[in-house]
């Protein structure tokens, strides 16, 4: 397995360009089921979800070309409706075929995800919504058996802003019959690229970026062109990486729009962070001050940057409460934090950190994406030889070229192959 070895106290320096954002990305690619021809994607970041959800889709009887970050999709040939436990299991994000696929062929066989290290992870608001637009579905052997005729239009509330929950049934919805009204949906920026993406293919969708989205089915769909939005979770981290660093970083091809509450945040700790377009510039403070964040669906503080803006609070001046709102677990970061010195008290859903003078250099072990990134950042400060961290895996899941970005910056860190 893959590590990643770093020797800290460099203030990072320079230009970095973000990739496209994982998130946004594996749903338009699900899209693609909607309707035969071909589609055609830019901004397609080179990952290992997205190599995932390709190897299903092909199973299917998907066609892919790749271009650079240009993913060219053709499904006129599926050929199967069926999303294998093998693949499932290594992407929760699987379960976003099933809207498109019941959408297309009216039937799909999904693997049911299972609990993932951040938290039980349930999809039963995606199987409810399904049933009201008209879905039989049953559990069989671990896999989610879906059918149905012809997909109704209904009202939908969703006790939880789910993301993928509010993206299935907006792809279900955009062939049902008659109009779809999905209320307390969810307003992250990848809804709003998905619907972008849908209306591009001749979908009639309003309201997404608000709770209350509206969806009026149509008979057909075009294939069609689109731009994933930029990855606002890997802004997050490297406008934090600067801010820990006492770096000078710019960060282009960003959507300052998507990322408020991380600037105020930041702001608020001491980053002097300007605006200009596109592009984000973040000057880490000589003193960080300490800042509470509770984790909160979008516009609130993401989830996605809990751990990276914890492991900032770890060398803060004062202490700091970080709650987590979002899922059950997302504090496994937090050991391997303390192996490297931070102080932190987790009780709950909250955790109190201490923040320290110096973190210190150690063998440590990712558990889940953005715990990864989060022991990365710790790596950039820590004091006293080479911070490894184990189990990289997780990272090439959401991040791309992490390491080779960073080296860009100045950092001093490499990928030790297996
Ligand atoms: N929930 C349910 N039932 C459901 C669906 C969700 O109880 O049917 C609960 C979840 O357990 C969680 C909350 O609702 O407590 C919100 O979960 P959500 O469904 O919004 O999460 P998701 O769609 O599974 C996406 C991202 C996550 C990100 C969350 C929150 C994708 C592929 N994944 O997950 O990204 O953390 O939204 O913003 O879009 C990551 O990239 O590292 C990652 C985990």
């Amino acid at each position: 397995m893959d590590k990643i070895r770093i020797e800290g106290g460099v203030s990072l320096r320079g230009n970095v360009r973000l990739s496209g954002a994982k998130n946004a990305a594996l749903p338009v690619i699900a899209s693609c089921l909607l309707t035969g021809g071909w589609h055609r994607i830019r901004n397609i970041p080179s990952l290992k979800d997205i190599t995932t959800i390709e190897t299903i889709m092909s199973g299917i009887g998907v066609d892919f070309r790749k271009d650079n970050d240009i993913l060219s999709i053709n499904s006129d040939n599926i050929n199967e409706c069926e999303a294998p436990y093998d693949l499932v299991k290594t992407m929760r994000a699987s379960i976003l075929l099933l809207g498109p696929l019941l959408a297309r062929t009216g039937k799909a066989k999904i693997s049911m995800p299972g609990g993932c290290a951040i938290g039980a992870r349930p999809v039963n608001l995606h199987l409810k919504a399904l049933v009201s637009m008209g879905v039989d579905m049953s559990l069989d052997h671990g896999y989610i058996n879906a059918k149905t005729d012809r997909l109704k239009g209904a009202d939908i509330f969703f006790d939880i802003p789910s993301v993928t929950g509010t993206e299935n049934i907006m792809m279900a919805a955009v062939k049902a019959e008659g109009p779809t009204i999905l209320k307390n949906a969810a307003k992250e920026p990848e809804i709003t690229d998905l619907a972008c993406m849908l209306r591009s293919m001749g979908a009639r969708i309003q309201g997404d970026g608000t709770d209350t989205i509206v969806i009026n089915g149509v008979e057909d769909l075009t294939p069609a062109e689109h731009d994933i939005i930029p990855d606002r979770i890997e802004a997050g981290t490297f406008m934090i990486a600067s801010a820990m660093t006492k770096g000078e970083i710019k960060i282009f091809g960003c959507r300052p729009d998507h990322l408020s509450a991380v600037i105020e945040k930041l702001r608020s700790v001491g980053a002097d962070i300007e605006i200009t377009d596109n592009c984000l510039f973040v000057k880490g403070p000589e003193i960080i001050k300490s800042a509470d964040i509770k984790t909160m669906p979008f516009p609130g503080f993401p989830t996605d940057l809990q751990a990276q803006f914890m492991t900032l609070m770890c060398i803060a001046r004062g202490s700091s409460v970080i709650e987590e709102t979002i899922f059950e677990n997302r504090f496994i970061h937090v050991s391997e934090l303390k192996r490297m010195g931070a102080d932190i008290t987790i009780n709950g859903n909250q955790a109190l950190v201490r923040g320290k003078d110096r973190l210190l250099a150690a063998p440590v072990m990712a558990t889940d994406l953005r715990a990864s990134a989060s022991l990365i950042l710790a790596g950039l400060v820590a004091q006293g030889g080479r911070t490894e961290v184990n189990r990289i895996y997780h990272l090439d899941r959401g991040y791309e070229a992490l390491e080779r970005k960073f080296q860009g910056l100045g950092a001093r860190v490499w990928r030790e192959k297996a």
